[in-house]
C-alpha cells in the first residue's frame, strides 16, 4: 500500500490531499505543518480553508485514510511519496527582494524530508517555485548523509481559489516534470498512478524537471497579463468613448484569443500572481535577458497603474479631494466566492483615500471585520476611526459622499440602488471597479457613475483628465 506525506496544510496542501485521498480509498494520506493551529483547525468542523466541498471531501476521508499532524517527521520516514506543499512568498529582504521567491520554507522542509528519511522516496514539488529548485533540492537530499535514494518531481498545481476541489475533481490537466532517467520515468509512473485514478491518462502532461518549474511561472504570467492587457485597453476605452466590455468581447470570440480573463476591473490580486510574475521577472534578470525581464515586469506596473488610476479618478471626480467624506467599499476579497484578500485590489485602494483622509465604510459578506482592520492598518497616517466595518451595503452606503465597488460579489448587481441613492449624499458618486453596476439604470436613479473601461460620465468629462 502507497503512503503519502504531504508537509504544508496550507491553501494548497489541505485540498489537495483530501482529494487524493477520496479519489485513492487504498492509499493513506498524512498532511503535516509545522504551524499546530492549523492541523488542529483541519482536525476541527472549522477547516482553516474555505472551500465550496471540500468539508464534504474531508469528512468522507479524515479517519479512514487521511490525516491532519504536527508530527512532521514520523509522516515523512513512513511515507512513499512525500509532496512539500509549502509557501514560497516573495522575498522582503536581502538578495532579490521584492522580486526574488523566498524558498526558506521550501528549504526547511527538504531538510526535515533528508532528516527523517530513512527508506527510499519520491518527492514532490507541489509549491510555485523558481526554475531549477528541483536541482538545489536534490543537492540538499544527497548530502543527507544516508544511502536512502531520492528522485524529484515537480508537479505544481493549478486550481484557483474558490473553485479548488472542483479545478481538482476535473484538472485541465495534470504536469508532472521528472528526470529522462530509467529511476526519474518510474517516479513519474507512480506519480502518474496516482492521479490515473480519476484523472484520464490524456490530462496527464509529463516534461522535464525544468519545463514543468518554468510552465507554472509562465501560466500565471500569461493569465496576469492578460488582465494587464485588458487593463491597458480600459483606459484607452474610457478617454475614447469606446467600451472595454464591447472590445473584450470582440476579441475574445477569436478562438486562438479566447474568451476568458478579459474582464477588465480594478486590478488582479490574490497570493499567486504578483509573486510569480515578479519571480519570473528576477530569473530572466539572473540569467541576463534584461528585455524579457522588462517585458514581464510591464504586467506587474500595469496592475499598480490601474489601481492607483483608480484612486484618482474617485478623488478628482469627488472635487479633488475626500478628506473627512465617507466612501463607501462594497467588496474586500480579492475576488468573488473567497474570504482571501491577499494583494487584494481594495486594500491598495482603501489606503489610497485613507492617505487622502477618506472615512471609509467597508461591507465584505466573507471578509472577517479583524481581516479588513488589519488589512487597512498600515495606510500612511490613517487613524483607526477612518475605518468602519458595515453589516450590509446600505450600512455601509448609508450617508456616503461615493460608492466604491471592489469585487464581483454577485449581491452587489441586485441592491436597490434606488434605496442606497436616497441614503447617500448629493451629488453621489458610483465607481464600479469591477463591472457589475447598471451603468444606465444608475445614471437615470440620479447617480454621477464612473465604471473602469466604460465611456466616461458626462460629468466626469468636464474634470481635470486623469492620467
Ligand atoms: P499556505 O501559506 O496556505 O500554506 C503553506 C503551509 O506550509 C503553512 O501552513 C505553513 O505553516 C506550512 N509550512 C511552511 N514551512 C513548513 C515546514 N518546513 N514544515 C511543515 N510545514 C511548513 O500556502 P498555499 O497557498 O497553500 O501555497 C503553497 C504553494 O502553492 C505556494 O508556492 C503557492 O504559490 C502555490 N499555489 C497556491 C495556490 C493557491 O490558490 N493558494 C494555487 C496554486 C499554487
Ligand atoms: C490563479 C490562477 O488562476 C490559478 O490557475 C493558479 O493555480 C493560482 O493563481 C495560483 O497559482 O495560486 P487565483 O489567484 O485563485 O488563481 O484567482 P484567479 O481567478 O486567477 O484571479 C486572480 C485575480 O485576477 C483576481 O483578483 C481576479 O479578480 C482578477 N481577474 C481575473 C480580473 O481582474 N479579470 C479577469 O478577467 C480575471
Amino acid at each position: 500500500m502507497v503512503k503519502i506525506c504531504c508537509i504544508g496544510a496550507g491553501y494548497v496542501g489541505g485540498p489537495t490531499m483530501a482529494v487524493i485521498a477520496l479519489k485513492c480509498p487504498a492509499i493513506e494520506v498524512a498532511v503535516v505543518d509545522v504551524s499546530p493551529l492549523r492541523i488542529d483547525a483541519w482536525n476541527s468542523d472549522r477547516l482553516p480553508v474555505f472551500e465550496p466541498g471540500l468539508d464534504a471531501v474531508v469528512k468522507a476521508c479524515r479517519g479512514r485514510n487521511l490525516s491532519f499532524s504536527a508530527d512532521v517527521d514520523r509522516h515523512v520516514a513512513d511515507a512513499d511519496i512525500v509532496f512539500v506543499s509549502v509557501n514560497t512568498p516573495t522575498k522582503t529582504r536581502g538578495l532579490g527582494a521584492g522580486k526574488a521567491a523566498d524558498l526558506t520554507y521550501w528549504e526547511s522542509a527538504a531538510r526535515a524530508i533528508a532528516d527523517a528519511s530513512r527508506s527510499d522516496k519520491v518527492v514532490v514539488e507541489k509549491s510555485t517555485v523558481p526554475v531549477k529548485t528541483a536541482e538545489a533540492m536534490e543537492r540538499i537530499l544527497a548530502h543527507s548523509g544516508s544511502d536512502v535514494a531520492f528522485q524529484v518531481l515537480s508537479n505544481p498545481e493549478f486550481f484557483a481559489e474558490g473553485s479548488a476541489v472542483q479545478n481538482l475533481l476535473c484538472p485541465d490537466r495534470v504536469l508532472i516534470g521528472g528526470w529522462d532517467t530509467a529511476e526519474g520515468r518510474n517516479a513519474v509512473r507512480a506519480l502518474m498512478d496516482v492521479y490515473a485514478h480519476w484523472v484520464p491518462e490524456d490530462r496527464i502532461v509529463t516534461t522535464s524537471l525544468s519545463s514543468a518549474e518554468l510552465s507554472k511561472l509562465a501560466a500565471n504570467a500569461f493569465l496576469a497579463q492578460r488582465v494587464s492587457s485588458v487593463n491597458a485597453i480600459s483606459a484607452l476605452c474610457e478617454v475614447t468613448g469606446a467600451d472595454a466590455l464591447e472590445v473584450a468581447r470582440s476579441v475574445g470570440t477569436d478562438h486562438r484569443v479566447g474568451d476568458s480573463f478579459l474582464n477588465a476591473g480594478v486590478g488582479f490580486g490574490g497570493s499567486s500572481f504578483q509573486k510569480d510574475v515578479l519571480s519570473l521577472v528576477y530569473a530572466c534578470e539572473c540569467n541576463g535577458l534584461p528585455e524579457a525581464a522588462g517585458y514581464w515586469q510591464q504586467v506587474v506596473a500595469m496592475n499598480e497603474y490601474q489601481k492607483s488610476r483608480f484612486v484618482r479618478r474617485v478623488v478628482s471626480s469627488m472635487f479633488n479631494t475626500v478628506a473627512g467624506k465617507k466612501v463607501a467599499v462594497l467588496g474586500f476579497a480579492f475576488k468573488k466566492g473567497v474570504c482571501d484578500t491577499r494583494e487584494s485590489p481594495a486594500i491598495d485602494v482603501c489606503r489610497g483615500l485613507l492617505g487622502d483622509r477618506a472615512h471609509v465604510s467597508v461591507y465584505d459578506p466573507l471578509v472577517s471585520e479583524k481581516q479588513i482592520r488589519r488589512d487597512t492598518a498600515a495606510a500612511p497616517a490613517a487613524k483607526v476611526e477612518q475605518v468602519r466595518v458595515a453589516r450590509d451595503a446600505y450600512e455601509a452606503a448609508e450617508g456616503a459622499h461615493g460608492l466604491c465597488v471592489l469585487t464581483e460579489w454577485d449581491e452587489f448587481r441586485t441592491l436597490d440602488y434606488r434605496r442606497i441613492f436616497d441614503g447617500m449624499q448629493k451629488p453621489a458618486f458610483v465607481f464600479d471597479g469591477r463591472n457589475v453596476v447598471d451603468v444606465g439604470k444608475l445614471r437615470e436613479i440620479g447617480f454621477v457613475v464612473y465604471s473602469v473601461g466604460k465611456p466616461l460620465d458626462a460629468w466626469l468629462e468636464v474634470l481635470p483628465a486623469v492620467a
